[in-house]
């Protein structure tokens, strides 16, 4: 059969396109603070050479200063509260970083830059193991059904046994690990690492600081013998037992999500970046295909957008006052799709209205450059993007909209009113912004009324950014009500109205329409669901309890 020539040529596009999402690696770390996530963002991107020194990228103590302080409450407390991501290429690769809010308030603003990604990196401290907001985290990869590559850090200092952190992951979080690398040298007296596919070993040589490149000096297993001695004979040893423990890398089980790769680092060193980047490239996914529609039966929506489709996009992270000077708001959008040009006039799924794309650039802490093209797991920061809200789709030619990103149950409850009762337009304007944001959670009753909404939160720093940019963005000021309620759970119309006549319970709407149920304590809702069985009291996030 002869095509025609505009099949012809939307197959050269779907080609390109496929091409471009197949070389594409989009990723976020996740751990907890301190684990070493920024020394480790400014070792990848050292080994990309996209900057020349470490410390460029994000600031701390000491460090160059960076991005992602733009905030004054960032500065003071030597947090990151913004997520961007970091694009460079590696070999014939383009790798996708995309950053995650360090605090564990924000790490609501994390779940849904795993919305984002098609891989995570799972950031261990060797002395610490696994940490709360760890293990929180790596639970949601694991519903998300997102591969994760496991990275000990820290090697340089003492810490854990090697064998006994692989125990833990596989305890605490029932996953098997499957070390590609196995340290040479017990926590603290690093050496190198034993290459656990090819058998040989990889030395490393300290440098300053770790502020250049650090030289990897790969030998066989003789050479390592000679070089290492005991600690080279124990790493074999223990490789070995980990193979006959069926430890071993298997492509299958990582990328369904029952397996994960293990590598040891020194992410201050640089030991074990490239290592990583490799296993990124090798390993992790390509720019999947994103789902949407109706939930199948195994609660899966039942439509693919493949990656070959005409352009769509996800918004997973809108951020005002980026830049201090220009008041801007970016949505940032992961393609999904198709080919993303600036200009092109796509389609807002959520108001059918159509969206001008000509602001757009990719985005990085304070550095900014203006992105014309891009590409299935690319980000793309929509400048002035005011109508576009978390979750939302954009598109070109063939409709599509994909499911929201889920939210964490907020654990922290208050009553927002204005300081001064006549600047309440702005009062509403300014908490709509944040509600779109997602900055913290807006419920709403009848009973409360428009002028006391309960903000909801994760983590109670939420709030201090909500009464910041209150007063500095929106001339606002609020003032905030503690109320005693520490859990959230979802309901129904049907029960609504029973459950808000219980004592010590609320119900609340969200502008999603979702019903929340307040309560303040576990045993609360225990009781509850003990007398009354009958009623509609769901965890928010599958799984979440
Ligand atoms: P985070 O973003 O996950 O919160 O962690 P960050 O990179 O800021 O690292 C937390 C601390 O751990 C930093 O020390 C950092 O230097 C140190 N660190 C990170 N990776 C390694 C590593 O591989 N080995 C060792 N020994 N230390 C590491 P700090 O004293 O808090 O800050 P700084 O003054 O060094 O910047």
């Amino acid at each position: 059969m002869t095509s025609t020539p505009t099949e012809t040529h939307a197959s050269a596009g779907e080609r390109e396109v496929r091409r471009e999402a197949d070389r594409r690696r989009t990723f976020a770390v996740i751990s907890h603070p301190d684990a070493g996530k920024s020394t480790l963002t400014e070792a990848l991107a050292l080994h990309a050479q996209v900057i020349t020194e470490a410390g460029a990228v994000h600031g701390k103590s000491g460090r160059r200063s960076t991005v992602s302080d733009w905030m004054e409450m960032e500065k003071a407390r030597g947090i990151s509260i913004t997520s961007a991501a970091l694009q460079f290429a590696y070999g014939d690769h383009v790798i996708n970083l995309v950053d995650t809010p360090g605090h564990s308030d924000f790490s609501e603003d994390t779940y849904r830059v795993l919305s984002a990604v098609d891989a995570a990196v799972m950031l261990v401290d060797a002395a610490k193991g696994l940490e709360p907001q760890t293990l929180k985290l790596f639970r949601v990869c694991k519903a998300r059904g997102i591969p994760v590559i496991t990275v000990i850090n820290k090697w340089d200092r003492p810490g854990l046994d090697a064998l006994a952190l692989m125990e833990e992951i596989q305890n605490e979080i029932k996953l098997v690990p499957t070390p590609l690398t196995w340290p040479v040298g017990i926590a603290g007296d690093f050496h190198g690492v034993l290459e656990r596919r090819t058998g040989d070993y990889v030395a490393y040589t300290r440098t300053a600081g770790g502020a250049t490149r650090a030289p990897e000096e790969r030998m066989g297993p003789a050479a390592a013998a000679a070089r290492a001695g005991v600690d080279w004979a124990t790493a074999v040893e223990e490789s070995e037992l980990l193979s006959s423990d069926g430890a071993d890398h298997d492509q299958d089980l990582f990328l369904s999500g029952f397996t994960t790769p293990v590598l040891f680092a020194s992410a201050i060193s640089n030991f074990g970046v490239a290592a990583l980047l490799d296993t990124l490239v090798e390993l992790a996914p390509p720019a999947a295909a994103f789902r949407y529609g109706k939930e199948d039966a195994d609660g899966r929506p039942a439509e693919v957008r493949e990656v070959t489709a005409p352009f769509s996009a996800f918004i997973f992270k809108v951020q005002a006052g980026m830049d201090t000077n220009h008041r801007d708001r970016v949505a940032f959008a992961r393609v999904c799709s198709g080919v993303f040009e600036r200009g092109m006039v796509a389609t807002h799924a959520q108001t059918g209205r159509p969206f001008a794309t000509k602001y757009a650039q990719a985005i990085f802490g304070r550095e900014r450059a203006v992105i014309d093209t891009a590409y299935p797991g690319d980000i793309v920061g929509l400048v002035n993007a005011l109508s576009l809200k978390i979750g939302d789709t954009i598109y070109l030619d063939e409709p599509v909209s994909f499911p929201p990103i889920a939210t964490f149950a907020p654990e922290h409850f208050a009553v927002a009113s204005a300081m001064d009762s006549g600047r309440f337009k702005q009062f509403r304007r300014g908490i709509d912004q944040l509600d779109g944001e997602g900055v913290v959670q807006v419920l709403r009753s009848d009973l409360r009324g428009a002028q006391s909404p309960v903000l909801a939160a994760v983590g109670p720093m939420q709030f201090e950014v909500a009464v910041a940019r209150m007063e500095s963005e929106f001339g606002a000021p609020i003032r905030l009500e503690t109320l005693g309620y520490t859990q959230a759970r979802r309901t129904d119309a049907a029960s609504a109205a029973e459950l808000g006549s219980i004592r010590g319970l609320e119900v609340l709407e969200r502008n999603d329409g979702t019903l929340l149920v307040l309560a303040p304590d576990k045993w609360r809702i225990g009781v509850v669901e003990r007398d009354h069985p009958e009623l509609t009291l769901e965890p928010l996030l599958a799984g979440e309890r």
